[in-house]
């Protein structure tokens, strides 16, 4: 834990004027890889966007602020390990609207903003070789998706995940998550799926749910984590994108302690 990084955040969610400008990545002189997930948090808040603007208006400035994090932080951005040999967690994630990526087979992207401090909370928690990660396929992350309340693709190929990994790997604690439209993903899959598949998923973690307060179909919600930050437009099922949306990494530890808890219950 890094308190000086929480002060600077309790102090910036209430001054939005506070965060720099977007910096381009060629412009960036140091840059550092892998340093972890303090290391990520610190650059997430020194190149916040001072945003608040529709959605429809905000994607070029949230892919541009994904990938200036991406080279500055050298997040991993994709990840396809479904499949593989069977670990005792399977984490498969949704990223947020305007997040890189594309629609074309096998994608697997997991955007930089949540994904990646996520994963690297989760390493931290639970030893980074016990995790099978996984993007969601085929999934366009884009504006026409989130106002259609996510998009019908992406979801049903993570309802298809979910089942793959169940019937790979049946002893597998498998973590369902999403952010932002991402969790709109998540919870048409969870829709989607069988019933005893659904009561399977060992946790659900949702950071800036649009569809907060939803309960997710035969998943009880002592399994469900979801962080909403206060000032979140899109929490309110609203447009609005401000910082308050961006700083969902702030969040990742405390999720991926309530899911390794969760793991150890019988
Ligand atoms: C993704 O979509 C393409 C085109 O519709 C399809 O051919 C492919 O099988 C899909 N991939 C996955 C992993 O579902
Ligand atoms: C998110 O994390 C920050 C920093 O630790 C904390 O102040 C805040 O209460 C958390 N918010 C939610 C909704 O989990």
């Amino acid at each position: 834990m890094l308190p000086s990084i929480e002060l600077f955040l309790l102090t910036f969610l209430g001054l939005t004027a506070h965060a720099t400008p977007l910096a381009a990545p060629s412009q960036v002189h140091h840059v550092e890889r892998d340093a972890g997930l303090n290391s990520f948090l610190s650059i997430l808040l020194a190149n916040l966007p001072a945003i608040n603007e529709p959605l429809t208006e905000a994607t070029g400035l949230i892919t541009a602020f994904d990938e200036t994090l991406g080279t500055l932080t050298g997040a991993q951005e994709t990840y396809n390990e479904l499949g593989g040999s069977c670990k005792e967690w399977t984490v498969i994630f949704a990223r947020g609207t305007a997040e890189p990526g594309n629609c074309v087979s096998a994608s697997a992207q997991v955007g930089v903003l949540v994904g990646p401090p996520l994963f690297d909370a989760l390493g931290d928690k639970v030893g980074p070789l016990s995790l099978t990660i996984q993007g969601v396929n085929n999934y366009s992350a884009s504006v026409e998706g989130y106002l259609a309340g996510g998009d019908p693709t992406g979801s049903s190929e993570m309802a298809r995940q979910i089942e793959a990994a169940k019937s790979q790997c049946p002893d597998t604690k498998m973590i369902a998550s999403g952010y932002s439209q991402g969790c709109q993903i998540v919870h048409n899959a969870v829709s989607e799926l069988e019933a005893t598949t659904a009561s399977w998923i060992n946790s659900v973690l949702l950071f800036g749910d649009p569809m907060d307060g939803q309960a997710l179909a035969n998943v009880p919600a002592s399994r469900v984590f979801t962080s909403c930050h206060s000032g979140d437009d899109i929490c309110n099922d609203g447009i609005l994108i401000g910082p308050a949306h961006l700083t969902y990494a702030l969040n990742a530890t405390a999720a991926a302690n309530f899911a390794a808890m969760r793991g150890e219950e019988a």
